[in-house]
């Protein structure tokens, strides 16, 4: 019943393979502007993940996968006598293009693996075609289903209507379809749980008030933008019971790297005693990682945040803007997987959820 609704709710999409080609929603012009532009070659895909016109862990490695796709259809096509080799430099070019979000890797990875079976095949791109569509197929099924169990989790710890707050963009514009964080929070809506979601703006990049708010809008959720630095004074108010983000990894023990600004919410939740909630698909867990520590974090140009637009807005001073920091497993309360969840994350909870083994 609620998955009904929830297929009903769902509205935007970030990419779309379709002829051969990739699709992706340019998410820099959002909302002024949906503009959709066709990708045929796994560079010009690689800098639109840089360029961030496609965002979002799972959707960067989603996109990745059809870039993987892109090059072999140009190798092909120009009759390379050795596919793996010549797929070497695009392999290469696309993990470079972000390195924060495990996805990327992780989705690169499984076309790498595919390409070992697809070069003894008849024809090799339908297979390397089929792993790209299976990792978007996928994505999308697992944030439904993790959704529900979001919900769930939810409704077990306060069965009442709350208000909720969130942060960056995790929805359907940042995966293959319905979204993380921002799942839970629309399935928890549309089962009359949540009353009003509260949206980070997540300076500077703005994914808050830019497309978590554009998406919340579009489908009649009551909403309200708030500037970054009031988290606390709204956590202080009493009426927030759950801070719901996604992640773009999380490692062997526990710990979330996700959008800067995360780290301040779950210490701020700590201490006012609100919940956080971490939302993400098995793909963004790292278990070759034993802590956050070990997570490259990713530093963009400081024009982001010394001009709004093409606005400059700081005196002329020098900028620091890393766009990612790691949240302790400690100040977690749970992290919901479509492997299932895991409460008060620690390593051995985490190898138990990553094993199969019921935890
Ligand atoms: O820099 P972005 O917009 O790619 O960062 C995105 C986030 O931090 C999201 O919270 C994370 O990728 C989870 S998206 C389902």
């Amino acid at each position: 019943m609620i998955r009904d609704q929830m297929l009903a709710a769902e509205k935007v999409k970030a990419l779309e393979w379709r002829d051969s080609a990739l699709y992706l929603l340019d998410q820099r012009l959002l909302p002024q502007q949906e503009f959709w532009q066709r990708y045929d070659s796994a560079a010009d895909v690689a800098l639109a993940i840089r360029e961030m016109r496609v965002r979002g862990a799972p959707a960067i490695g989603i996109a990745a996968a059809f870039a993987v796709v892109l090059a072999a259809q140009q190798h092909i096509a120009n009759q390379v006598t050795n596919l793996p080799l010549a797929l070497e430099a695009d392999f290469k070019l696309l993990a470079e293009s972000r390195p924060t979000a495990v996805n990327l890797f992780w989705a690169l990875e499984k076309m790498r693996s595919c390409l070992k079976l697809a070069v003894q095949h008849q024809q090799p791109l339908q297979l390397l075609e089929a792993q790209a569509v299976a990792i978007l197929n996928d994505d999308r099924e697992a944030n439904l289903y993790t959704a529900e169990l979001g919900l769930q989790m939810m409704r077990a710890t306060n069965p009442t209507q709350q208000h909720v707050m969130t942060h960056c963009n995790t929805g359907a514009l940042a995966t293959g379809g319905f979204g993380t964080a921002l799942g839970v929070i629309r399935a928890a809506y549309l089962d009359g749980l949540v009353s009003c979601v509260h949206v980070n703006e997540t300076r500077p990049w703005l994914q808050g008030s830019r497309l978590t708010a554009w998406e919340l809008v579009g489908e009649g959720i009551p909403s309200l933008l708030n500037v970054d630095s009031s988290a606390a004074h709204l956590m202080a108010q009493g009426k927030i019971t759950w801070v719901i983000v996604g992640a773009d990894r999380i490692t062997a023990n526990g710990d979330v790297a996700n959008k800067i600004g995360t780290y301040q919410l779950a210490v701020l939740a700590r201490y006012h005693n609100v919940k956080v909630m971490v939302v993400a698909p098995s793909s963004t867990i790292d278990m070759q990682l034993s802590s956050g520590r070990q997570i490259p974090i990713e530093e963009r140009a400081g024009e982001e945040i010394l001009s709004v637009g093409e606005q400059r807005i700081a005196a002329e001073i020098a900028a620091f803007n890393p766009v990612f920091d790691v949240t302790p497993a400690h100040l977690v309360d749970v992290i919901v997987t479509e492997r299932g969840c895991v409460e008060q994350p620690t390593a051995e909870k985490m190898r138990v959820l990553m094993q199969g083994e019921s935890l």
